[in-house]
């Protein structure tokens, strides 16, 4: 879906001399006497080694826990992220955009399990079907074809208001925005509209105060629908699938999230880059790690999301992880995820 009104440019395809390209470097053959380097690229895990402390004299306690803590699979030391604290009052939203111009790499799915995450620690959470994929109502159990009324009307007919469009997503504390395929006129019929790129923003308004996050889950491209999540927005979550191609793109996602900050919403934050389809049994799920994390740095969430079919057999039973197969592995991940992002964000 190539977005009409977006930046210009935002419609190219990346090219390739965004990020250099990831060689492994041919091993000698038979190996004479390998560095230690050509042994690690080619043969062994890449190696997360700790920096040895330079003094032992007085460390801190900061440097000290990391210290200890043992390596996440980002190859940094994993801190344990605090059982969020209950909330007394509920409203003053963070909005956040799940936003890569990429398909495919899990938008949707962090939209659905973080979002339930956050309301499983007494967050009141509302989600934001921004694709008219409707990837994200189908995927919480509801038919495209059976929708009164969409986030659709909501942008384009000024007598709908949200409480009418909203609705239950089956997860106690988790309401839903929900779209199909009409929004796609949306995108075309916005570009005539009077401050086009604020229109999401000003409807999502009246939700501000009712809810304790928003999130939006954004279509696989960075037209005016994304442009328009963005302003919306106080932060920005890149899901990016552990794979080389993935990598492509992301230079000019960050380009776009930099001029919708100059020009649209100053307060905007990318609020962190998460690795998803992550396999670690595989050297490239880790190279791929290793190159995000030097890429990106601390902006890289600690919390890894796994490659699991369950993800998949959660949509079709259109629930979240979370309640489908409440104690596997990728539930944990998401609720993991929570706990991080909740660490991250401004005190609530
Ligand atoms: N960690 C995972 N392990 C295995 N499969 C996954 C994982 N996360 C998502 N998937 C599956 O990958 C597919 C794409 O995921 P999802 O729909 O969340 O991506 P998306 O970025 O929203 O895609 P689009 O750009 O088309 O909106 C889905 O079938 C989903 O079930
Ligand atoms: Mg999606």
């Amino acid at each position: 879906m190539s977005g009409a009104g977006g930046f210009p440019g935002s419609n190219v395809g990346s090219s390739a001399s965004e990020m250099p390209p990831m060689v492994r470097r041919p091993q000698p053959h038979p190996p004479a006497q390998p560095s230690p380097r050509d042994e690690h690229t080619v043969t062994m895990p890449i190696p997360f080694e700790r920096p040895a402390p330079e003094s032992v004299s007085e460390p801190d306690a900061a440097a000290e826990v990391a210290a200890t803590a043992p390596l996440g699979p980002t190859g940094r030391p994993m801190p344990v992220f605090p059982e969020p604290a209950p909330l007394t009052q509920h409203g003053g939203a963070r909005v956040i955009s799940m936003c890569n111009q990429k398909g495919g790499v899990g938008k949707t799915t962090t939209t659905i399990n973080l979002g339930a995450s956050l309301a499983e620690f007494g967050r009141k959470v509302l989600l934001v079907d921004f694709d008219p994929q409707g990837s994200l109502s189908v995927g919480l159990g509801l038919n495209p074809h059976e929708m009164d009324l969409t986030i659709y009307n909501l942008l384009m007919q000024r007598d709908v208001t949200l409480d009418e469009v909203v609705v239950p997503s089956g997860i106690e504390g988790m309401d839903l925005l929900p779209s199909n395929i009409d929004l796609s006129a949306a995108e075309v019929q916005l570009v005539h509209e009077v401050a086009r790129e604020q229109t999401l923003q000003r409807i999502l308004a009246p939700a501000l105060e009712q809810y304790d996050i928003i999130l939006i889950d954004c279509q696989p491209s960075l037209g005016l629908l994304t442009v328009n999540a963005l302003t919306a927005s106080d932060g920005v979550i890149v899901p990016l699938e552990c794979e080389y191609f993935a990598l492509r793109g992301v230079a000019l996602l960050k380009t776009t999230i930099d001029k919708v900050r100059e020009r649209l919403n100053p307060k905007l934050e990318i609020d962190g880059v998460l690795g998803t389809m992550f396999d670690g049994r595989t050297l490239h799920s880790r190279e791929v790690m290793e190159r995000l994390v030097s890429a990106w740095g601390d902006t890289v969430f600690h919390t890894v999301i796994r490659r699991t079919v369950k993800f998949s057999d959660a949509t079709v039973a259109g629930e979240p992880i979370t309640s489908y197969a409440s104690t596997s592995t990728g539930a944990d991940a998401y609720r993991s995820l929570a706990r991080e992002v909740l660490t991250r964000w401004p005190a609530e």
